[in-house]
């Protein structure tokens, strides 16, 4: 692969850049080639210095322009699909009269990182030639992996990876995703996603880590210290983008971008805290939901972006809003009446950068609005000095092309066995009646099912494409489920629904033709059916019912008519409802969004060359009407059914947070806990025998819970505070140890503030629980 020495400084221009600047620059590049992993810390005195210098050079018009971003659609001619073509005028416009700070997105589909070195250069070419040549900052959402460059890799969805309760195998990706966007040219990403998904329904619930806070945050802490560890400057890193801040997972009616009711205890005990973790982690960037709380839109509330996260948190990192959301505020919520007025509130509420993204009035509003007064210079000022701070710790003021030695870091053999281990990982086993699974590599199998020969299913949303639907643009060497099953059986030994393309798309009739799955059942051992969802993000996401469809279902209640054993796979970033065909299969492996080496994952569980470990990072409903995360409030428990008859069973999902079977099997014994008595200031330690009582090695996830038995407002039943995961032996065991603090006791209280009530409490991992009381 061609590396790109740096033009920078061929350039004529070099701005008002001080010589002493430069060669502190000079000499970090070259340390950086040299030792290309680690982070060069930039001295923040100089970065300082530069940024006033910057500052007091800068017109307000080119101070609005830095606030400003972009789609790439903006400068280039779409009509074009070949290749990115830029538009001369269009470059002209975006890049020299309204000199944008920042550039996002790509064509509608993946680029070579060639083609994104050529796109890099020619805005970077375009923007040095401005007069304080400040280099553009290119945003890019790569996504479970560099989603719009060709040939990436692509990992489980972040609801797989939290299956796997592997915090270091989520920043194991993370870090490899930042090395193929660098490797790109593309240095901030927008991800990840610390959207906490209370909600089953809303379409990005496959982009979250599961229902619990606890594991949102230690999840997104671990990805952000994949992307940023090695400095932002390091050729292995990028700046990551928490989003999207805050409230945006548990809307109303479960659809994309709409209104969410949350009351503030409920904010701030599961919405804020993986944010504020985040912040403590170091994220440099942060987007907003586009969608309001309580009638109030989070790009417009002050309270939110500066009390909370400013003040309270301390982030000092770059507000970016996410997709049109500021002239929304506008033309869908309707709290501004002009456009105008809509640029001010955003703007005061606290947002750095807009993402405007098709047009530039956000640049000719604020510029007016400075002009007239109505937003203070000094207001500008704050935010364009954390723009340009970020483009100096990334480096972009020395080098704003694709860097020398970044190319050779894409598409390492590697980083295909840690999508493998991933996508294992996670694999999720529901249910194994009379041990049906691991099916015999000698047996005949029928593969069917709108999933079997479909990559979208397998990689879900912002995978080569937005929708992560276009067939063409997968890499030839990924496997569906029916090739790695051939590959595995042999050709021979496999049967499916149709000839492709018959069956190729996930709705292609081919895929549901029952007759066919009758026929072709006669001579095989058992049928494997590939179901779920296919392909979607964002808003084209949304369902009016979570069940599976209809058609999927009729294809379960054939292929079990027929007699032979069922399996279910199903390849879905959201728990859809299967509790009327669940009793017709006896094997059901729950496979998420799983990537790239998905189809290798599913193929080696079913075959029994791997053993699943993934256990359930959210409650998997049984009814629609019965959507309730695993740490409700007490009193949801009690069911009155009868005028006189109570019973403890309202929490009944067809399968509960944590669940997940092996084939092997795990006990736990001798729970124990320190003390009894726990004070302010103690640590207690908690120990727990774990057995591998079946007759395979495995690894098995363990989830520790804390409940507070009586609190001043209505306790949760139980709120996972530590999780881990061990490799045992058949036969072996090992005692595990967790240490909680004070921090694992408290709950958010009336007044909002962050609390532990002396009483009594219990830790339970399994079926074994232990109490002690805190005062
Ligand atoms: C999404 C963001 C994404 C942005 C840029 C928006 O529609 O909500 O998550 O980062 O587009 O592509």
């Amino acid at each position: 692969m061609e590396l790109r020495p740096s033009k920078y400084t061929d350039h004529k221009k070099v701005g008002n850049m001080n010589i002493s600047y430069r060669f502190i620059l000079c000499s970090l590049v070259v340390t950086a080639m040299l030792f290309p992993t680690q982070s060069v810390a930039v001295s923040s005195d100089a970065i300082e210095k530069q940024i006033s210098q910057l500052l007091a050079s800068m017109t307000i018009e080119q101070k609005v322009g830095q606030m400003t971003q972009v789609n790439l659609g903006v400068i280039i001619d779409k009509s074009v699909k070949k290749h990115v073509h830029f538009d001369p005028e269009k470059l002209n416009m975006a890049l020299h009269k309204y000199q944008v700070g920042s550039i996002l997105n790509s064509t509608s589909r993946a680029l070579s990182v060639e083609e994104w070195h050529e796109v890099i250069k020619t805005i970077q070419d375009e923007a040095l030639k401005n007069d304080l040549s400040i280099p553009v900052l290119y945003g890019i959402d790569a996504i479970h992996g560099v989603t719009y460059t060709k040939d990436s890799t692509l990992f489980p969805h972040n609801i797989g990876m939290a299956a796997s309760r592997n915090p270091e195998l989520v920043k194991k990706a993370a870090k490899i995703t930042a090395m193929e966007a660098r490797a790109s040219g593309l240095r901030w990403n927008f991800d990840p996603v610390l959207d906490n998904g209370r909600n089953p329904i809303w379409p990005r619930f496959p982009e979250t880590f599961g229902e619990d806070s606890y594991l949102v945050t230690s999840m997104g802490v671990a990805a952000i210290n994949g992307y940023e560890e090695d400095g932002l400057d390091s050729i292995t890193a990028v700046a990551s983008c928490m989003k999207h801040y805050v409230g945006y997972s548990d809307p109303q009616n479960g659809k994309d971008r709409t209104p969410a009711y949350i009351p503030d205890v409920v904010l701030w005990e599961q919405h804020l805290p993986p944010f504020k973790a985040a912040v403590e982690a170091g994220a440099a960037t942060i987007m907003i939901n586009s969608a309001s709380i309580n009638g109030m839109p989070v790009h417009a509330n002050k309270y939110l972006l500066t009390d909370v996260l400013r003040d309270q948190f301390g982030f000092e990192g770059l507000i970016v809003t996410d997709w049109e959301d500021v002239i929304r505020l506008h033309t869908r919520h309707r709290i501004a009446e002009s456009p105008r007025e809509a640029v001010r509130m955003a703007v005061e509420a606290g947002i750095d950068m807009s993402m405007v993204p098709h047009d530039f009035s956000f640049a000719d509003h604020l510029l007016d609005l400075v002009k007239s007064g109505e937003v203070n210079e000094a207001r500008i000022d704050r935010s364009v000095a954390i723009i340009l701070r970020l483009k100096m710790e990334l480096g972009l003021f020395d080098n704003p092309y694709a860097e020398p030695g970044a190319a050779k870091n894409f598409g390492q053999p590697a980083y295909r066995q840690l999508a493998l281990d991933a996508a294992l990982e996670s694999m999720t086993l529901l249910k194994n009646q009379d041990d049906i699974l691991p099916l015999r590599k000698t047996a005949k199998v029928l593969l069917a099912g709108p999933a079997a020969h479909n990559l979208g299913p397998l990689h879900g949303s912002w995978s080569y494409s937005w929708q992560g639907d276009v067939e063409a643009n997968y890499p030839k060497t990924t496997q569906t489920i029916f090739a790695a099953f051939t590959e595995k059986l042999g050709a021979e030994n496999v049967e499916t629904m149709a000839a492709e393309p018959a069956v190729k798309g996930f709705g292609s009739p081919g895929n549901y033709d029952i007759e066919a799955l009758t026929e072709r059942a006669a001579n095989v051992d058992y049928i494997v059916l590939a179901l779920g969802e296919r392909a979607y993000a964002e808003s084209p996401g949304a369902l009016d019912d979570l069940n599976l469809p209809d058609n999927q279902k009729a294809l379960a209640r054939a292929a079990a008519a027929t007699g032979k054993p069922v399996i279910f796979i199903l390849t879905q970033g959201r728990p859809r409802i299967i509790r009327d065909i669940e009793p017709l299969a006896k094997g059901i492996l729950l496979a998420y969004q799983p990537g790239s080496q998905g189809a290798q994952a599913i193929t080696d569980v079913i075959f029994g060359d791997y053993n699943p470990a993934g256990v359930l990072p959210f409650s998997y409903p049984q009814y629609t009407g019965d959507i309730l995360p695993y740490d409700h409030g007490v009193l949801a428990e009690i069911q009155q059914l009868k005028p006189s008859v109570i019973t403890y069973n309202g929490y009944k999902p067809q399968w509960p947070f944590g669940f997940g079977l092996s084939y092997t099997t795990f006990e736990y014994s001798d729970l124990q806990l320190s003390k009894s008595m726990v004070g302010e200031n103690d640590q207690l330690e908690v120990s727990v025998l774990v057995k591998n009582t079946g007759d395979r090695a495995g690894h098995h996830a363990i989830d520790l819970y804390v409940s507070d038995l009586y609190a001043s407002l209505s306790p949760a039943v139980r709120k996972l505070r530590r999780f881990t995961k061990v490799h045992l032996e058949a036969g072996s065991s090992k005692t595990i140890k967790f240490a909680l603090n004070r921090e694992d006791l408290e709950f958010v209280n009336a007044d909002l503030q962050r609390v532990v009530e002396p009483g009594e409490f219990t830790v339970s991992i399994g079926d074994l629980s232990e109490t002690f009381r805190f005062q």
